[in-house]
């Protein structure tokens, strides 16, 4: 039988290259050190990633995309098709997990400040992958054509059409005309099942194309309390604890969709009055809750457009980090920037925090 392997194996060589790719693969190292836990959850989230692919590429098989039969194939995949209804709820959490590790992940390396030079490439491909997620998240909501969906969705365009100058063309481009209508569903189903996992596929091949290339960084306060340089080969020994961190991970998906399966709710009416209480997903809640609190007006220009464009400017000094915080670039202590990601986290977490709390007015 060895014979049969070793020979498999130097076919394969001399085709593929296999001892070229075993070097690579040893020559991959992980830094030990007290924060080596953060270096799990970038892989944690590839992992809940491919969980959406495969998951996503079996509801295809059922799904219809228009405003007539879209929640009527939901209905039928969970009712009737065998295992249809476990498929489509760890497809649910799964997203949910995913977004929730990938927050982690940012702001984990924020606070580590992994962003600095060289890796500021890494940061801003990784930044734009957190946008492609709240996009998926977006989009994939409306799919189920139910009532809530619904008017989050009519309710979420309606926010980009607050906005000056563009507003008006960004609300017809996503809505497909002028109201959240079937021509919405189709054009979030082409977003989401081809545009989206398209651009994902190659920032993600971009983001680990730099991790591999710089390796894992070494934290600035590791450094200076005087690293000892211990280091765990990647594959085998790190890989391996990852995959126990994705087995756990199956294990919680598994649990979560077998005890609490998503919900379809009522076919969307969109001639029927708004339901109270229209809440978004959780992870959208902050930015919800901000433009609820803000005043009408100030002065000329209203509330809400001011509060869009203080999340714009949020989002792109968040992007452009690496080339701000001047201190971590040079490999010094910046306490400044750790501070301003302790406060934009306890602002996220506040708000979020009302926005389940308060009682809806509307
Ligand atoms: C689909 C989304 C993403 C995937 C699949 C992903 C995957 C990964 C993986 C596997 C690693 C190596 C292991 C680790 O450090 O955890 C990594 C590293 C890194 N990621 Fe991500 N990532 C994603 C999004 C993000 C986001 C949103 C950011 C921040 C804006 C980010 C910033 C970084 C940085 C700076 C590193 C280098 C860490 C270091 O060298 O210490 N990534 N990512």
């Amino acid at each position: 039988m060895p014979d049969v392997r070793s020979r498999v194996y130097a076919w394969l060589d001399e085709r593929i290259g296999l001892k070229d790719i075993e070097k690579l693969a040893k020559k991959k190292e992980i830094p030990v050190h007290r924060h080596s836990f953060w270096y799990y959850l970038g892989g944690m989230t590839l992992f809940l990633f491919g969980i959406q692919v495969i998951t996503g590429i079996l509801l295809l098989f059922y799904y219809r995309p228009s405003a007539e039969e879209a929640y009527e194939s939901v209905q039928f995949l969970m009712a009737e098709v065998e295992f249809g209804w476990l498929i489509r709820s760890v497809h649910a959490w799964s997203a949910n997990l995913m977004v929730l590790a990938l927050f982690v992940h940012l702001f984990s390396t924020f606070f580590l400040k992994a962003y600095r030079k060289p890796r500021e490439l890494t940061w801003m491909s990784g930044m734009a992958l957190m946008g492609l997620t709240l996009g998926f998240g977006f989009t994939g909501y409306l799919l189920p054509w139910n009532e809530l969906a619904y008017f989050a969705t009519k309710v979420g365009t309606e926010i980009t059409g607050a906005l000056p100058l563009v507003g008006p063309f960004a609300l017809r481009l996503l809505r497909g005309g002028d109201e959240v209508t079937g021509a919405t569903l189709t054009r979030f189903y082409g977003i989401h099942v081809a545009v989206l996992p398209l651009l994902a596929t190659g920032l993600i091949g971009a983001h680990l194309f730099l991790v591999q290339k710089h390796g894992m960084s070494v934290p600035i306060g590791v450094e200076r309390a005087g690293y000892d340089g211990r280091r765990l080969p990647f594959f085998p020994n790190f890989l391996l604890r990852d995959a126990i961190g994705w087995l756990a991970a199956l294990a919680i998906l598994g649990a979560l969709a077998a005890f609490f399966p998503a919900e379809l709710g009522k076919k969307a009416d969109p001639f029927a009055p708004a339901p109270i209480g229209i809440k978004p997903e959780w992870y959208f809640m902050f930015m919800f809750q901000t433009l609820k609190y803000l005043p009408a007006h100030f002065g000329p220009i209203e509330g809400e457009v001011v509060g869009i464009l203080g999340f714009k400017i949020g989002g792109l000094f968040l992007l452009m980090i690496p080339f701000l915080d001047r201190r971590s670039a040079r490999g010094e202590r910046s306490r400044l920037f750790s501070a301003i990601g302790v406060a934009i986290l306890a602002y996220m977490i506040l708000l979020t925090y009302l926005g389940y709390t308060m009682v809806p007015t509307q």
